[in-house]
């Protein structure tokens, strides 16, 4: 094989491996949520029909209400709130939190995330895959500080401050999606069986119910 083609296969290789959301083929292709089409992310509006709206979105000045379970809120900016967003491989959002509020353990399978402290402490951390035996590695956040959760970790934020705090994020998919590791495994619909949560959990039956009824 010449060097070239060596070089060439080891691209394409690495561009697979590597690959998150696909890369755009034109400057821009505005998401037409009106479009019967289904394809891989969203089907472009006509570009001569795209305003400066479509790639604006208003609002992350407001804080999201906390006033819930857990004490945090999450105000997305994907594609389906931004349309010009689509196929960038790109969005953002803000996260409030109560005093101790928490964003509980979840994971998004298409995108890193990048997050940085506008207010208060944060403590953060995630957890490694199997593989590297699910080390927690963990830090507390000050005001401007930025910590970066790697694709598809379980992942967590807690608010250590005796006020409001505030995030905000960056991640790397105009769709990161959201697995809440709790919601996912308690909350499923239907149930998964009991039987099988006990012996994951390793505990009895009635306290895999209890944890259930919650969800
Ligand atoms: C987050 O805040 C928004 C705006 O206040 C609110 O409409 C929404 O219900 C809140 N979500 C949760 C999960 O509390
Ligand atoms: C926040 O959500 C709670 C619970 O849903 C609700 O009772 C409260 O009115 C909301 N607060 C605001 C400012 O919307």
């Amino acid at each position: 094989m010449s060097r070239f083609l060596i070089y060439s296969f080891l691209l394409a290789t690495c561009s697979i491996a590597f690959a998150s959301d696909p890369s755009p083929l034109q400057d821009f292709c505005v998401a037409d949520p009106n479009s019967p089409v289904l394809v891989n992310g969203v089907v472009c509006k006509d570009a001569r029909l795209v305003k400066a709206d479509d790639f604006l979105y208003r609002g992350l000045h407001l804080m999201g209400n906390t006033s819930n379970n857990v004490g945090s809120n999450v105000t997305a900016v994907t594609v389906a709130e931004l349309p010009g967003l689509n196929t960038l491989g790109i969005s953002m959002a803000r996260i409030d939190f109560a005093p101790m509020g928490i964003n509980p353990p979840h994971t998004h399978p298409r995108a890193t995330e990048i997050l940085t402290v506008i207010e208060g402490r944060l403590l953060v951390g995630f957890v490694t895959s199997n593989q590297l035996d699910n080390r927690l590695i963990t830090k507390v956040l000050e005001k401007g500080d930025v910590f970066v959760f790697p694709q598809g970790l379980i992942h967590f934020q807690k608010n250590l401050g005796r006020g409001y705090a505030v995030a905000i994020a960056g991640l790397s998919s105009q769709n990161p999606g959201v697995i809440t590791i709790a919601n996912a495994v308690f909350g499923s619909n239907p149930d998964i069986a009991g039987d099988i949560l006990a012996k994951a959990f390793q505990v009895d039956n009635k306290v895999v119910n209890q944890i259930q009824s919650k969800f």
